[in-house]
């Protein structure tokens, strides 16, 4: 890309960022998004602290403090002051317990802990100052050991309660496992996102419904994970990303104890153990042969899903890891996947949902258009992987930002704008297209140091 080009790119996605900063964190859109999302902050984060790493810590550190007694971090935290500007709102989740701030009782997908790392290490010498990781840590290891332990489903993976918790509402991926639930709520359903973004962009009502009666179901149970609702996902992208979470979390461990000498209680090898049974039960539990890529698993059923999305591309962040890695083929087999006709060999850009599939629909929201935060992922997996010609192809959707505007998702075929603009995650990913260090792009356990000079 030319220098000007990126200069330029690089104040325009900033400058989305500084818009859509509240003093505390980021929204992920002004309009459509008022509140803290969870995985919209950890990947802001991963963002900002190429212009502002003090703002990057303070994203995270914002989001931590809204952590549940029982370790999980809330996909929404609440703004009171914006309750009726999204539904559901604030209002939808009172009542129950356990957390410290308004806040959905729902989860996102586990990212936070490979956002901190990279936090960190754009700026150690600020993040030591504020003793950044030692605030950090803990928090993280709760919120990892509530996914282990309280969503462990039959495979030993964690189980998603609801398809918000996926991140990828309306992928295909959830359709089954949704039709059980009845398309009936009490609570009476607003749409507020619909002066946001085109209706034929967003879930529709029938998925609505069925998302608000699912909803109500778990917080009646008062978000206890150990009450059947009906609905208990294993997700490809969720496993994954906690797996690289684990590794990243090793390398904060690692850190911590070089710096205070074992002060501080962590285990760097505890975490990549267990990135390594995350990476064992998805290759033995998820892997789709036929499709060659990774599905989704009904835990209620035993059944796998059988739909091919970019969810099931993305474990291929765990094929280069020297510990631990995929089962040999699986590489190969993803990359062909990935540039087969289903994705990229089909059109422009990465498809949310696989061009083959029954569902694929260009323009709506998970079920077919490209999002930013998942180029993002595959680039950073094919780059680790050394294939840099399809991290090129994938850095391709980077020069849609500015002209879009940040968009929220673009058409796979002609990179058309889809959802709402000003995006958070879209201008912050953009941003670290531009500017990332390529040395750094996976959390891998560091190599073992050199033996030192034998003196003479
Ligand atoms: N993605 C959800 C929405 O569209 C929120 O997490 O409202």
């Amino acid at each position: 890309m030319h220098k000007d080009f990126r200069e330029d790119a690089a104040d325009a996605a900033a400058r989305v960022l500084d818009t859509n900063w509240t003093g505390r964190y980021t929204v992920p859109a002004t309009g459509l998004y008022p509140h803290q999302w969870s995985w919209d902050s950890a990947f802001v984060a991963i963002g900002t602290r190429h212009r502002n790493p003090r703002r990057a810590r303070a994203e995270l550190v914002s989001l931590l403090e809204a952590q549940w007694d029982d370790g999980r971090v809330p996909q929404i935290v609440y703004d009171l002051d914006r309750g009726d500007d999204y539904a559901p709102g604030p209002d939808f989740w009172a009542g129950v317990r356990g957390a410290p701030r308004p806040a959905s009782g729902l989860v996102q997908p586990p990212l936070h802990a490979w956002s901190a790392w990279l936090v960190h290490c754009a700026d150690p010498a600020g993040s030591t100052a504020e003793g950044f990781l030692h605030r950090v840590y803990p928090r993280l290891v709760r919120w990892h050991a509530y996914l282990h332990d309280r969503r462990a489903g039959a495979a030993g993976l964690p189980v998603i309660k609801h398809p918000w918790e996926s991140g990828t509402d309306n992928s295909p991926l959830w359709d089954v496992a949704l039709e059980r639930v009845p398309p009936r709520a009490r609570t009476p359903i607003r749409r507020p996102d619909l002066q946001h973004a085109g209706t034929g962009e967003r879930p529709g009502a029938r998925d609505y419904r069925r998302y608000y009666r699912l909803a109500e179901t778990y917080r009646d149970a008062g978000c206890a994970d150990d009450v059947a609702i009906g609905f208990a996902m294993v997700c490809p992208l969720f496993c994954s990303v906690l797996a690289v979470a684990e590794l990243a979390l090793g390398r904060v461990a690692a850190t911590l104890s070089a710096v205070d000498g074992g002060a501080t209680e962590s285990d760097p090898g505890g975490h990549v153990a267990a990135a390594a049974r995350l990476v064992a039960a998805l290759d033995s539990h998820l892997w789709d042969d036929e499709l060659g890529l990774y599905v989704a698993l009904d835990d209620t059923t035993g059944e796998p899903v059988g739909r091919a999305t970019v969810n099931g591309l993305v474990p291929l962040l765990l094929a280069a890891a020297p510990t631990p890695a995929l089962a040999p083929g699986r590489a190969e087999r993803l990359v062909a996947t990935l540039t087969g006709p289903g994705f990229l060999g089909g059109g422009r850009y990465l498809p949310s949902t696989s061009r083959l599939d029954p569902a694929f629909d260009p323009a709506l929201y998970w079920r077919g258009p490209a999002w930013f935060n998942m180029t993002w992922l595959l680039r950073r997996a094919v780059w680790a992987l050394g294939r840099h010609d399809l991290a090129a192809r994938l850095d391709e959707q980077t020069t849609l930002a500015v002209p879009e505007r940040f968009p929220e998702y673009v058409d796979p075929d002609t990179g058309a704008g889809r959802g709402t603009r000003q995006f958070s995650w879209s201008a912050a990913l953009s941003l670290d297209a531009l500017l990332a260090d390529e040395r750094a792009v996976l959390p891998h356990p560091a190599p073992p140091r050199p033996p030192a000079p034998a003196r003479t």
